[in-house]
């Protein structure tokens, strides 16, 4: 099959949370299987253009209040990918659109007010590409509310209108990996897509008077998805629905959850290249020099004994940082104060929750933090901690869980979203499970599962062993979703009438 994923992000050019990382490990995924699968992203300003190759000839792209010119195409194959069926990876370059620092906004903008136009408009130069390299994907398969307007085009435009040989034959798939952002703006930025304002209606753009891309997307695509099973359920009910759950009622039939995998090759103790020593579940001694590099970085003192509960995180509302660090109340700083253990945090999100952290780490001497982004302090805080906490609000799939689990690092979760998919909560009856779970998001919830799993620490360490054993051996790797999503484009063909590629 030739699949075309249209995304905002990918790694490693850019990425801002966990789609990045599924974009491109679901493609290569893919790509071994067989399929010809192929990503388009925007050319951020901090993608250096140098290592790519540029297409020649500039390409144009009709929107609707003329045509945008000055867009060029790059390429390259993404890393990681089987030499003999490679992804390649285009890269849209529009200077006016993209040539900026920040993916969807910058610290004194934290949303760019063009955004709608941004993404239709790479929406819209994605169908441009393809002509370009007259290249025409059987699979169009968009990720998120700016990917989601790709799927509109092709029922409303391309399917209705367009060259023979084209796209005639092209499903779309439409994934959610996060219901929370949906790309609502103002309407007049409709016209801009020069799609007709019936189609405004007809493909469901219309929420309350302002325009919603993903909602468009959700209404549109042959097929939509979600990255868990449990999320899928959730997200058709009011309380996670973020007022959407009534069009994915609507699409129920078309609509299924496919968990993420995790890539591994990066995220695997026994090859990752960013801590001291690798380990396996065969031999442990490497994530006990990794809790030393941990303890060493943070300035903590190293000592074995005393668990260390990791974080890594966007500081957002999504990931429970309120109930976690909200002043006043949150749990993190009763945890340090009242428990032995050590807690290192880094993340970067939300200015209030920033300062809040930075102020518990000048107060507690337990309690160390690193505001900003760094690859290589995720890894070794993933491979160092005892623990891993992710009290989350809503958590479509959720990586850190399955990255903690392959790394014998106990997840201590809500019970949400794709964390119920993955994580077992521990019987101390039996000693089964592999983390430590709560149902209710509010700071005693937190402090007192923590506390669970601090007692389970100091009083249990048998059934921790037990637990870390356990988690290491999970299979989360991509090559069963993958096979997953091939299932669901094959259902697209039959259901479309269309010839089944493999
Ligand atoms: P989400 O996509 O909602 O943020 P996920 O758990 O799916 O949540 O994925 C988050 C990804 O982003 C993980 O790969 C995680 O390690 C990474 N990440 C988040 N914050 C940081 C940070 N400050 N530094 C390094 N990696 C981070
Ligand atoms: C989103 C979700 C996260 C999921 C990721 C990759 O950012 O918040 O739960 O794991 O996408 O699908």
């Amino acid at each position: 099959m030739k699949i075309l994923m249209v995304s905002s992000e990918a790694v490693p050019y850019a990425k801002t949370g966990g789609l990045a990382d599924a974009v491109s490990a679901l493609s290569i995924s893919l790509a071994k299987l067989g399929h010809d699968v192929r990503i388009v992203i925007p050319r951020y300003y901090p993608i250096d253009r140098s290592s790519l190759t540029l297409l020649p000839d500039a390409m144009g792209t009709p929107m609707g209040g003329g045509i945008e010119e000055w867009s060029a195409v790059y390429t390259t194959n993404m890393p990681g990918a089987d030499k003999k069926n490679p992804v390649k990876v285009y890269f849209i370059d529009h200077e006016i659109f993209f040539g900026r620092d920040g993916i969807y906004g910058s610290p004194v903008e934290s949303d760019f007010i063009d955004n709608s136009r941004r993404y239709i408009f790479f929406c819209k130069a994605a169908f441009q590409l393809c002509r370009k390299i007259k290249w025409y994907p059987d699979v169009l398969h968009a990720h998120d509310w700016p990917a989601a307007v790709a799927p509109v085009y092709l029922k409303f435009a391309e399917r209705v209108s367009g060259i023979k040989g084209e796209f005639e034959n092209t499903i779309s798939i439409l994934t959610i990996h996060n219901l929370g952002y949906q790309g609502i703006y103002h309407k007049d930025n409709f016209d801009y897509a020069g799609l007709g304002w019936d189609v405004f209606y007809n493909a469901g753009f219309e929420d309350w008077s302002m325009l919603n891309m993903l909602k468009a997307g959700l209404y549109s695509a042959d097929k939509i998805n979600t990255v868990s099973p449990n999320y899928a359920e959730e997200t058709k009910h009011e309380a996670h629905g973020f007022r959407l759950d009534g069009v994915l009622r609507y699409r129920s039939a078309d609509y299924q959850g496919i968990l993420n995998g995790i890539d591994d090759v990066v995220w695997n103790p026994e090859k990752d290249t960013y801590i001291p020593e690798n380990y396996s579940v065969k031999n442990m001694e490497g994530k006990a020099k990794a809790k030393e590099a941990l303890q060493k970085e943070f300035g903590l003192p190293m000592d074995s004994n005393v668990p260390v509960i990791g974080i890594v995180t966007r500081l957002t509302d999504q990931k429970g940082v309120g109930e976690l660090f909200g002043p006043t109340y949150g749990s993190a700083w009763s945890i340090c104060r009242d428990m032995d253990v050590q807690m290192v945090i880094l993340g970067s999100g939300e200015h209030w929750c920033e300062s809040e952290i930075s102020s518990l780490a000048s107060r507690l001497s337990n309690f160390k933090a690193k505001i900003g982004y760094s690859e290589k302090l995720s890894h070794l805080i993933e491979a160092g901690a005892d623990f891993f906490l992710m009290p989350s609000r809503y958590e479509p799939c959720g990586l850190n869980q399955m990255y903690s689990l392959a790394y014998g690092t106990l997840p201590i979760v809500r019970s949400t979203g794709g964390l119920v998919d993955t994580v077992e909560n521990f019987n101390e009856d039996t000693g089964e499970g592999t983390g430590f779970m709560f149902e209710q998001l509010n700071p005693s919830s937190i402090y007192n599962t923590v506390g669970w799993a601090v007692w389970a620490w100091y009083n249990r360490r048998d059934d921790i062993t037990k637990m870390q054993k356990r988690g290491m051996t999970k299979d989360f790797t991509w090559e069963s979703s993958a096979l997953k999503y091939v299932e669901m484009y094959n259902d697209t063909f039959k259901a479309l009438g269309i010839k089944v590629k493999a």
